[in-house]
């Protein structure tokens, strides 16, 4: 069996998870479904990045000890993902002892491999990334470009990776010719930085004084690894390496790293560098995708416009957020989550096309089939057009072109209702006509089992709701092997169940 191992960031604690947080996991977690319904053997992880300067901080102001405040943000970050109907396998925090273990053993490995030497950094940091910046980096008043605030002045004794011995093979990689970041325009941008003669050795510890809250340098009290050497690390802990060689044999290497775009350079320069350093294989992918605005504007906690995913997901569902999220913005591109859009998006496709196609088509075979699929063919053309939808969606969910999938599907439902109208069965059934009115029943019920497939990623309690009420009793997501149940058409004579809208309208 194939198997398919995805990862998200791992969220900094130092505040409550927001929609953008949400975006990047609802995506993993799509992936996750779509694979797991071809048959796959999926590893999701995601999980929080519990150290750094800015959690000691916010631990400080919180009035908690570091600790004691990361198992309160945690466990907030885990509540707001289960009522998003996340499926993922394994939810790591960087505080867990089997991630120290491999921090260390990679620090070590660098050091065993000469990658790593003392030196003194003199510069800026900038808290908000937790990375260090140059001058030039900054905006016309000084500011972090990203956080918009000045960074610190620091000089400390620390330790240093021997990036620049990696450079050559590192654009080697970025160039080869299944080039593993996406999108291209991302790839390029990385490629940038890599020839930039000023990206050099980094600094991958911080000394005690300024950072006590982090996995401590191998055999050396006063010195602590820096917050992205132990961040990263994480997708080798999340799935064994060290605790568990069959499973990490097994998912390693990922098949694909979900980020955002702001944290390229980490996961396509430092990561990479650090794996070749540690003799472990290359990740297959890393995706950057765009960013979430609210209303029109960048989510910031002084501007108060946090949109809390938990309650969205309390008062709209989940399936609504996740559909919007995706429907509304192409994934590498940057979208906004702007309510009335929302509200518009979610009762137009899912309350108004797909809801009353299924109502309709339910009510249609209670009354004229006894509640039943009946036997018939399904009608040639439409059959030929939903297999064109199928494959259509295969190729943009490959590319993590979420948006045309979904549009893809809606198209397919367009279809269905347009045809529903066009050939008016309960007329046929008036006239007699009882087999042609039959054909369409059938025809229509087989769009929407394969319309429930095609948007269980998506929207997984939904289609299941959709396959329930066309008269299914396995789960939806039991499908067989390799997808192969795709192709069985919806078999006759099964009951359906008509429970009324899937999507109840949203009004505002
Ligand atoms: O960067 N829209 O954590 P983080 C979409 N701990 N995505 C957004 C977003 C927005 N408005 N705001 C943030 C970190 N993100 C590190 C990662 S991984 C080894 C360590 C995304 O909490 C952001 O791009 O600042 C990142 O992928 C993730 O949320 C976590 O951001
Ligand atoms: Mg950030």
């Amino acid at each position: 069996m194939d198997k398919y191992y995805v990862t998200t960031a791992i969220d900094y604690v130092n505040a409550s998870p927001h929609i953008g947080h949400a975006y990047e996991k609802i995506a993993a977690d799509i992936l996750a479904r779509y694979n797991r319904l071809k048959g796959k053997d999926v590893f999701f992880l995601t999980g929080v990045d519990e150290h750094g300067s800015k959690v000691e901080k916010a631990a400080r102001e919180a009035g908690l000890a570091p600790q004691q405040f990361c198992d309160e943000m945690a466990a907030r970050f885990q509540q707001s993902w289960q009522k998003l109907n996340l499926s993922y396998n394994r939810f790591i925090r960087t505080t867990e002892d089997v991630h120290t273990r491999v921090v260390q053993e990679l620090f070590k490995r660098f050091q065993g491999n000469g990658d790593v030497y003392k030196g003194t950094y003199t510069g800026l940091y900038c808290e908000g990334c937790e990375d260090f910046l140059r001058e030039r980096d900054l905006d016309g008043q000084g500011n972090c470009p990203n956080h918009r605030k000045p960074p610190r002045q620091t000089r400390e004794d620390n330790y240093f990776f021997r990036l620049t011995k990696y450079k050559s093979r590192l654009r080697e990689w970025l160039t080869s010719e299944d080039a593993p970041v996406m999108p291209e325009g991302r790839r390029k941008e990385v490629l940038n930085q890599l020839d930039d003669e000023e990206l050099g050795d980094f600094s991958v510890s911080r000394s005690r004084q300024s950072l006590t809250w982090g996995i401590p340098v191998p055999g050396e009290q006063d010195q602590v690894i820096y917050v992205w050497i132990d961040a990263l690390s994480n997708y080798l802990t999340g799935v064994g390496f060290l605790a568990d060689q069959a499973a990490a044999e097994r998912y390693w290497p990922a098949d694909l790293h979900l980020i955002g775009k702001d944290i390229t350079k980490f996961h396509a320069i430092y990561w990479p560098a650090m794996l070749m350093s540690a003799g472990v294989p290359l990740p297959r992918r890393i995706f950057g995708h765009g960013f979430i605005t609210v209303e029109g504007q960048k989510i910031s906690k002084s501007l108060g416009n946090v949109i809390d995913p938990n309650a969205l997901a309390e008062q709209y569902g989940p399936d609504a957020v996740r559909f919007f999220l995706f429907a509304a913005t192409p994934f590498d591109q940057d979208g906004d989550f702007s309510k009335k859009d929302f509200i518009a998006k979610v009762n137009a496709e899912l309350a108004n096309n797909l809801g009353n196609l299924l109502n309709r088509t339910l009510a249609l075979v209670e009354k004229n089939c006894d509640g039943r699929v009946p036997a018939a063919e399904m009608n040639l053309d439409l059959r030929e057009e939903a297999n064109e939808v199928h494959v259509a969606v295969d190729k943009y969910m490959e590319k993590l072109e979420f948006a045309r999938a979904i549009e893809a599907i809606f198209a397919l439902v367009d279809q269905a209702n347009k045809y529903l109208n066009d050939e008016k069965p309960w007329a046929l059934f008036k006239e007699s006509k009882s087999d042609a009115g039959k054909q369409v029943l059938y025809s229509v019920l087989d769009v929407l089992r394969r319309v429930a497939l095609h948007l269980y990623p998506f929207t997984p309690s939904l289609a299941s709701d959709i396959w329930y009420q066309i008269g299914y009793d396995g789960r939806l997501e039991e499908l067989g092997a390799n997808g192969q149940g795709f192709w069985e058409l919806i078999p006759a004579g099964q009951a359906i169940r008509n429970r009324g809208p899937i999507f109840k309208r949203i009004e505002e």
